[in-house]
């Protein structure tokens, strides 16, 4: 093995998982789930073929129909639901892996197409993302819509889904979930002050913002155990038309209350790459999330965004983060953790297939051993 890697292989302790080592899988939308948002044969063997991961973390996953806001995506609220993702739980642990459900609602990202009743999507306030459009169940791109300001009395409904979800989870035999906080999806919508300009208790001061997220946390903390829970956030991240006028102050609260709450682990997205991976242009120009805030959390940090094993190995030595998740590089090389050890060439990722379709760049990319 490369010397300048070896940080990478250290094992670590994550709630209640042991990893033999730090390359964890990024979770990444893939668009290819059965109608219901119902996950199937082909995702368990996408997801087995990933198992020598230290831990994957799957797919935003919808926490109810009002949640969901992508085509052909995965969810936790029905029976079919849960007995699909069993499926795929089962084939990474005879893989002798680990995966745990990220969990999301859409929020105003979602679109009245994805409701029976034709519903607008909710959020914190009605203001509908300035940038970027909605993706119909059809894959057709839609101007996003002004949606619906979510009145206090919905909330604890909102809560209940995602506990909810975190209970099918553990039925589901997952190992854990990941809340997902990030890239301005619904919680990351109450948090931020460019999309929340609520009033009441759930906005206005910084633990306003932050309350329907420690909510959810404590929530699913009381019904599963705080260590299996874990949250992901995206400090000044701008997908989704997110801009916080004072991230530093929000994020830094925000993190010393989860890392109060004893949770598993925090996951934090780099800003340099740039929204959630879509470009291939890296800045550097900007805060390094990790080294800003990992002081604020006790327990392990798993940092995200355009690493390779070199920085990342770097990351873990300069005590800025536990763990390292790769999102694009996993796509394209389901043997991730083998080919860095070994200095191989990486496999090319096909942003083309991405998003939708079958086995072409889902189950395709070959490993060292089949190549
Ligand atoms: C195709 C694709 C789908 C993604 N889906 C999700 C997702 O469902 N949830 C999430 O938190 N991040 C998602 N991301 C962001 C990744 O988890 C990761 O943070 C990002 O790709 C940067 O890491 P990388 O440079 O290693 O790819 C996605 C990124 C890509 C490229």
């Amino acid at each position: 093995m490369l010397m300048s890697i070896e940080n990478l292989y250290a094992p670590l302790r994550l709630g209640s998982l042991q990893l033999p080592h730090r390359i964890v899988m990024a979770p990444l939308t893939r668009m290819r789930s059965a109608a219901g948002g119902v996950p199937t044969g082909l995702s368990a063997e996408y997801y087995a073929q990933r198992a020598s991961a230290a831990l994957i973390i799957t797919e935003a996953t919808g926490v109810s129909v009002q949640g969901m806001g992508y085509p052909n995506m995965p969810g936790l609220y029905s029976a079919e639901q849960v007995a699909g993702w069993y499926a795929v739980t089962k084939a990474v642990h005879a893989q002798g892996g680990r995966i745990i459900a990220q969990i999301v609602h859409g929020g105003r990202t979602s679109h009245s197409s994805y409701s029976p009743e034709g519903a607008l999507p909710v959020a914190p306030s009605a203001l509908a993302p300035v940038d970027g459009q909605a993706f119909t169940p059809e894959f057709s791109l839609v101007p996003f819509e002004i949606p619906r300001a979510l009145d206090i009395d919905e909330l604890p409904g909102i809560v209940n889904d995602f506990r909810q979800s975190a209970e099918n989870a553990m039925a589901a035999g997952f190992d854990g979930v990941e809340i997902h906080s990030a890239n301005g999806y619904l919680l990351d919508q109450f948090l931020q002050d460019n999309s929340n300009l609520r009033e009441d208790a759930y906005g206005g001061s910084i633990a306003g913002r932050a309350r329907l997220l420690l909510n959810v946390v404590d929530a699913i903390a009381h019904t599963i155990g705080a260590d299996k829970v874990g949250v992901r956030l995206s400090p000044s991240g701008n997908f989704n038309d997110m801009k916080e006028s004072n991230p530093t102050d929000l994020f830094s609260y925000v993190i010393q209350a989860l890392s109060e709450r004893g949770i598993a682990y925090l996951h934090l997205i780099e800003p340099r790459a740039s929204s959630v991976g879509l470009g291939d242009d890296l800045s550097f120009d900007v805060a390094n999330n990790a080294r800003l805030f990992r002081r604020l959390f006790k327990g392990p940090v798993i940092s995200a965004g355009g690493y390779t094993a070199q920085s990342g190995s770097e990351a873990i030595a300069a005590g800025d983060a536990d763990a390292i998740a790769y999102g694009r590089m996993f796509i394209a090389n389901p043997d991730l953790a083998a080919r860095f050890k070994s200095g191989a060439e990486l496999n090319a990722y096909d942003r083309n297939t991405f998003y939708g379709g079958a086995e072409l760049g889902y189950t395709d990319y070959p490993t060292l051993a089949s190549a």
